[in-house]
């Protein structure tokens, strides 16, 4: 199935089976914008849970937060993201359509791999970034001149200048209009970790090297929404800060690139899907950078950053709110006999996109497989074989009949389930019907509850991604799903 129509696919499979919801459609939807659905709703939790419990409890040197979403502007004016947090855009004159400038090249060089022009894009991208880096727009205008890259809508190349637009969203606080108590909903959640340092340092007790964990919504006026979840203007990060002693930073930023890429791949997704982009352009606050790449149906494309900050934003804090950000560290150092003493401890950040991770994982388990049937005949079947820890539901309880007692044997098993893990529990329709369902929201097992069951205490599991089914005991039920999940 082509790229473009495998994510097309995803989408409506999304709606229909009540995982991902357009916001508001019944007014027509906003932009980029989008509400998760039962099914979306647990499985995008049971991504969050996965991911706290990597960070605050296989590490004891790393604690969560839960900071607000509204912070003191001045945070923002520290963070630089008032006077950087911009993107390039040009607008092209006859269609009136703003592009983020990188996006629109990237695109120019998909179009040129799709027609084996490797060598073409490969070039072109390297000039791209080194133009960015550079801050060069004219440079940047004059490639898009150059390569004839055209606006989708007109197809022509009447290109304004570059020019950066700011991607906060701002509000008023209270019921002044007036410029001073214009707030921003935050951008990322990490200065949110960063104003809260020394209160979960003193608080928790914690000493260097630590990290201090947040998941929450974030919010970007993306001027170019695409590809569904993928870009949206309200998301959701799950970000680490890691503070660490000056000097160590190379080797920290070393190991939590390992260890992320390790957490995906704990899920069992292959290596191959993955890939690491190390930036030439960094970030304001950026020493070192680079990106976890996945390869969606529309290629490679960012679902994880992994930065090394410095002292950046822990001395711009300092600055600005003239309370005093350091750490005193009286471990001793081997060089002088003396304590480290005082100093602004250096980050590495890991950060991810909930939601991204999210339409990774409903891109690597989406499957339409063609099954043969005895007669000869052909049959699709749509899986969602999502890592069973995930998974929306771990069990279905399907009793076959809703008469002789089968439903009350249902019924206790869910009662005996229920508290260790999500299950469904569901009696209508054939159980061929019912199963198909339970695939195509990704429940890694369900349990045909049958008159066999009556006498001698057994049910048929069947195993979503294999479709076997075996005979087992109605007691080894929950241990085999508690298993399969941990
Ligand atoms: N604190 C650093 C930071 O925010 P970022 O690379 O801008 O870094 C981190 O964002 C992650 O957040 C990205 O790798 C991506 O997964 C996610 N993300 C960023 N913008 C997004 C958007 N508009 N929609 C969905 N996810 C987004």
């Amino acid at each position: 199935m082509a790229a473009e129509n495998n994510l097309q696919a995803i989408i409506a499979h999304a709606k229909e089976y009540g995982f991902v919801f357009q916001s508001s459609e019944i007014y027509d939807g906003l932009a980029a914008v989008y509400d998760y659905g039962p099914w979306g709703s647990e499985l995008k939790k049971n991504i969050r849970d996965f991911w706290w419990k990597s960070m605050t409890q296989m590490n004891d040197n790393i604690v969560g937060i839960d900071a607000a979403i509204f912070m003191h502007p001045t945070t923002w004016k520290a963070s630089g993201h008032v006077d950087n947090f911009s993107d390039p855009m040009i607008d092209n004159k006859d269609s009136n359509k703003r592009y983020r400038v990188d996006h629109l090249i990237e695109a120019f060089a998909d179009k040129l791999k799709e027609e084996n022009k490797e060598d073409a894009a490969k070039s072109l991208l390297s000039e791209m970034e080194k133009l960015e880096a550079n801050v060069d727009y004219d440079g940047l205008k004059k490639l898009i001149i150059d390569n004839n890259i055209k606006c989708a809508i007109s197809g022509t190349c009447n290109w304004t200048d570059i020019r950066q637009f700011n991607l906060m969203f701002d509000t008023k606080l209270g019921s002044v209009t007036d410029e001073a108590d214009t707030i921003y909903l935050r951008p990322e959640t990490a200065q949110g970790i960063f104003v809260n340092f020394l209160n979960v340092q003193k608080s928790a007790r914690m000493k260097i090297p630590f990290g201090i964990a947040q998941t929450g919504k974030a919010f970007r006026n993306e001027i170019v929404a695409r590809q569904f979840i993928f870009r949206m203007r309200e998301f959701e990060q799950m970000e680490m800060q890691f503070f660490v002693r000056p000097g160590t930073e190379g080797e920290w930023y070393k190991i939590w690139k390992e260890e992320r890429l390790k957490w995906h791949l704990s899920l069992g997704i292959s290596a191959d899907k993955y890939r690491f982009h190390d930036h030439v352009k960094l970030a304001h606050y950026a020493k070192e950078a680079c990106d976890i790449e996945y390869e969606f149906g529309f290629g490679f494309k960012e679902v994880e950053g992994i930065h090394s900050r410095s002292d950046f934003d822990l001395k711009q804090h300092q600055e600005y709110s003239k309370k005093k950000q350091q750490y005193f560290d009286a471990d001793i150092d081997a060089a002088t006999g003396k304590p480290y003493g005082n100093y602004i401890p250096y980050v590495i950040e890991t950060s991810i996109g909930l939601d991204r991770m999210f339409l990774l994982i409903l891109s690597n388990s989406y499957q339409e497989q063609t099954l043969t049937k005895e007669d000869g005949s052909t049959d699709i079947r749509t899986v969602l074989n999502i890592p069973a820890k995930l998974a929306p539901n771990k069990l279905a309880i399907l009793p076959l009949m809703k008469k002789d007692g089968l439903t009350e044997i249902g019924k206790k098993l869910l009662e005996e389930c229920k508290s260790s893990f999500k299950c469904f529990y569901e009696e209508k329709d054939a159980i061929g019907k019912r199963y198909r369902r339970q695939d195509a929201i990704g429940t890694p097992f369900c349990v045909t509850i049958d008159f066999q069951t009556q006498e001698d205490n057994t049910v048929t599991i069947r195993h979503r991604d294999s479709m076997t089914q075996e005979r087992i005991a109605i007691s080894e039920v929950k241990n085999l799903v508690l298993n399969a999940i941990l």
